[in-house]
């Protein structure tokens, strides 16, 4: 399990720091940084920049100050002294699955088109319209290895039972196998775009104790019990204000002794955060990643008695007492 854990953390630590270098590419090759090299009036800088996009050369300009590439006053703005340095050690790069580079190359080029309009037909990022690009996001080494990591920490085996909120197209398949076919998997999705990938496959591999379900996860209610619930890169999609009912229906979910299983790269942890974020808002329910404080306030906000385990830097496991 360490081993897994490692992974997930170092990999998330990587894709960060990959994000970070591409957004520095952009403010080099839309020539930002330029411009901002002397105090700059901010709707000058939006107002003269080629990017059409304004809201999203926005967003970039509060990313580069969030990350401290830029410093701004009320209205003006200034390009930084900024160094950034990445330590490759020999332990980390052993850890690293490579496959989701490709995605952020994809990504880096998307930003691009969506420069020119947020609703560019090159642009992969929609859960419907795009569900095969999401597909294979979600199908990439980094991901099988947080649901073998789940698997570890629910102990999945037959006769279980198991609530996946936002579960995607390709956890029906790697978890639901696991917990049948005495148990039960039930998987709930808005997007019928995933929902139609996961039925497809666990029609072809019989997985007839896997239950897939197109709900909105804020405003489901649950009729049965689950030994485990799962979480995982869902609560990045929920606005602020759904995050405590998310959690307490599914507190309500969870039979005694059982466990909620988060996976989330937790803000606090990871302090580049925001330049991964401004490729991910490419898909327009995204809002941020949540921190790990937030969930824990949500969690003592709920009735319910519960044990808290964190493992590494982005595995939160609430266990109801
Ligand atoms: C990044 S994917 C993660 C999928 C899966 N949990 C996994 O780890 O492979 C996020 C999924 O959450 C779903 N989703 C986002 N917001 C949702 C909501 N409010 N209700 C139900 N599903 C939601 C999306 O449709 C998408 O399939």
């Amino acid at each position: 399990m360490e081993s897994l854990v490692k992974k997930i953390d170092k990999n998330i630590s990587a894709m960060i720091q990959v994000a970070v270098l591409n957004i520095l590419k952009l403010g080099m090759e839309y020539r930002i940084f330029n411009k901002l090299t002397s105090k700059k009036h901010y709707l000058d800088i939006l107002n003269m920049s080629s990017i059409k996009n304004k809201p999203l050369l926005k967003d970039l300009l509060d990313t580069y100050v969030e990350i401290g590439i830029v410093e701004r006053t009320l209205n003006e703005i200034r390009m930084r002294d900024f160094s950034y340095t990445i330590t490759f050690s020999r332990e980390s790069i052993s850890y690293i699955q490579p496959d989701w580079i490709s995605v952020f190359e994809e990504m880096y080029k998307m930003t691009t088109y969506s420069f020119i309009s947020p609703e560019h037909p090159k642009i992969l990022m929609d859960f419907d319209k795009d569900a095969d690009f999401w597909d294979m996001r979600l199908s990439l080494e980094f991901n099988s290895t947080y649901r073998k990591l789940i698997a570890s920490i629910g102990k999945l085996r037959d006769e279980m039972t198991v609530l996946d909120l936002g579960c995607g197209s390709v956890s029906p398949v790697e978890i639901g196998k696991l917990v049948g076919p005495n148990g039960k998997y039930v998987g709930v999705d808005f997007s019928p775009g995933m929902l139609s990938i996961a039925k497809s496959r666990i029609k072809e591999l019989g997985l007839d104790w896997v239950i897939l379900r197109e709900l909105d996860i804020r405003t489901m209610i649950p009729r049965s019990k689950y030994d485990i619930i799962i979480m995982s890169f869902v609560l990045e999609y929920l606005p602020t204000l759904s995050l405590l009912k998310v959690i307490d229906t599914a507190m309500a979910a969870l039979n005694e002794g059982g466990k909620l299983i988060i996976i989330e790269p937790f803000r606090e942890n990871y302090p580049q955060i925001a330049a991964w974020e401004f490729f991910e808002k490419l898909t327009k329910e995204f809002t941020k990643f949540p921190s790990k404080s937030a969930i824990i306030n949500s969690l003592e906000q709920t009735n319910y008695n519960f044990r808290l385990h964190e493992i590494g830097k982005s595995v939160l496991v609430v266990e109801k007492l």
